[in-house]
């Protein structure tokens, strides 16, 4: 999809005769009669047509509500299709609203050719319109037809004009584009299948940004996993009979580095429980979608590779293995060493998100970074605690967790600030070794933070995101067709990008 920005102003009425696109679409706010309406497209609409549309806004009782949208054709005329789209109070109208509008715009446009889009956009940064709308557009068009062999052609528009822009923001269309291939990788991982989307299959991933961005990748082996000790990270790995991979993928921007973090992913590529093994009513057919912290990592790691930032150096771990069930995965009551030397007593196999995290955020901290963000699909608890639209925020750090909420904010990514509440962590005391997998069913997604934050290294500051319920769609939302949401992408690359403009770490 081509998009541009055009500094239209729908009060110029020959400009606006001169728009060629198949369709146009207009937002309303509710307090908005149809006054403003025809004063907005009064120098396109005959004054038959401008009579037409407002009986049809009449009929349909268009109140200009979030998501309404009514779509007016004109025989003959260009642009043919008229879209107008609610959207709700001015005071509410905020960068989030300005997404859901532009998705509905494309939405309706779509399969047209060619859409313009005006929104009421005075009094917000134009910058971040710009980015906000070009990402909603690419995003909610997203289609996944990879696996069926009788591809439907794309539903998606060819071009995308934003009225109301100054060309001068081309340039951050251009950017908002890397963070949706970003997305869209991240998606693509998520919904492969765990037959396609192994851990050799996020290794290759990996391979393929490193050839292609230049990067520097290292994927360690199961020895050589072995000769780092970690016990927690292969302990899980051994039931499946697929070989475990450990990725390190670093960007390492041009001149002087000010700033190093990193980025750990949960890439389990598929989550049987293991002995404890899920059952029914435990979704155990998605649990495909249980790397998507690791979908999530590469997917930043290719927006930043792409938009290369200065100062900041970024490395990405993926600890990527399977949950299975072989004749050599580990016993319930099993105890495992991790790398920092830790044992762990496996009261639960279903619990191994955090065994896998533990010896990759004692690798990641070994490194040195100014922070450490991991983000995993930990806990079902995470789901009944925020739902699916919200991600749980652990933080070590204030700093850290602000800017991540702030990040968030951004783009459009929920999050929510939850607490690590150190006396919880009698919950995961074993009587044998240092301590136990699993807690208490209560809290069960703030012990899992606990639990992790022991093989964080004293000092470094750590944000843990449990994406469990926003890693994917049924139904679809917002800018999210069914299925894979990309979700965390864009909060990570617009933190990384915010620490990079900031300059030195402090
Ligand atoms: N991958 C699951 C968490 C999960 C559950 C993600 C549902 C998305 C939807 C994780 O490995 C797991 O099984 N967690 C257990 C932990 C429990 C055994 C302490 C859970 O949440 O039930
Ligand atoms: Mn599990
Ligand atoms: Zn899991």
């Amino acid at each position: 999809m081509d998009v541009r920005c055009l500094s239209l102003d729908l009060g110029d009425a020959s400009a606006l005769q001169q728009l060629q696109t198949d369709a146009l679409a207009i937002g309303l706010f509710s307090d908005q009669d149809q006054q403003a309406l025809r004063q907005g497209l009064g120098h396109l609409l005959t004054a038959a047509e401008q009579a037409a549309l407002q009986t049809r806004l009449e009929q349909r009782r268009f109140k200009a509500k979030p998501g309404e949208c009514l779509c007016f054709e004109r025989l003959g005329a260009t642009p043919a299709t008229l879209i107008v789209v609610g959207l709700g109070e001015p005071a509410g109208f905020d960068l989030d609203a300005v997404r859901q509008a532009t998705s509905r715009a494309c939405k309706s446009a779509a399969p047209a050719g060619s859409l313009a889009l005006a929104l009421p956009l005075e009094g917000l940064p134009a910058h971040g319109a710009a980015q906000a709308m070009a990402e909603a557009a690419r995003l909610s068009l997203y289609q996944d037809q990879r696996f069926k062999s009788d591809v439907e052609p794309a539903p998606g528009l060819g071009q995308l004009l934003l009225l109301g822009l100054s060309p001068e923001l081309d340039p951050v269309v251009q950017q908002a584009a890397a963070h949706c291939s970003g997305v869209e990788l991240a998606r693509q991982l998520v919904a492969a299948p765990p037959n396609v989307a192994t851990p050799q299959h996020l290794a290759d991933t990996a391979a393929a940004l490193a050839t292609g961005f230049g990067l520097e990748l290292k994927v360690l082996d199961r020895e050589a996993c072995q000769a780092l000790g970690m016990g927690a990270y292969l302990g899980v790995a051994q039931g499946s009979d697929l070989p475990p991979r450990f990725i390190h993928l670093t960007y390492r921007p041009e001149g002087v580095v000010q700033r190093r973090v990193a980025l750990v992913g949960k890439g389990l590529s598929f989550d049987s429980g293991g002995y404890n093994l899920k059952v029914a009513g435990s979704q155990i057919e998605m649990m495909k979608y249980d790397m998507g912290g690791s979908a999530a990592v590469l997917g930043a790691m290719r927006t930043i590779a792409e938009l290369r930032p200065a100062g900041i150096e970024v490395h990405m771990i993926v600890a990527a293995c399977e949950n299975m069930i072989n004749g050599s995965a580990m016993h319930p009551g099993d105890i495992l060493t991790a790398s920092n030397g830790k044992t762990i007593e496996i009261n639960n196999t279903d619990a191994e998100g955090r065994l896998t995290l533990a010896d990759a955020l004692v690798y990641a901290c070994k490194l040195e970074p100014d922070a450490v963000v991991d983000l995993a699909t930990l806990t079902g608890a995470c789901v009944i605690a925020l739902g699916e639209e919200i991600a749980g925020l652990w933080a070590n750090n204030d700093g850290l967790a602000d800017a991540l909420l702030d990040a968030g904010r951004n783009t459009g990514e929920a999050l929510w600030r939850m607490p690590l509440r150190q006396s919880y962590k009698e919950g995961l005391k074993s009587p044998l070794a240092d301590l136990k997998n699993t807690g208490p069913r209560p809290g069960g997604s703030i012990t899992a933070a606990l639990f992790l934050q022991d093989f964080v290294s004293q000092g470094v500051p750590w944000a843990h995101l449990d994406i469990a319920g926003t890693v994917w769609s049924d139904k679809g939302r917002g800018l999210d067709p069914a299925g894979a949401t990309g979700f965390g992408v864009r909060t990570l690359a617009s933190w990384i990008l915010a620490g990079a403009a900031a300059g030195p770490a402090a």
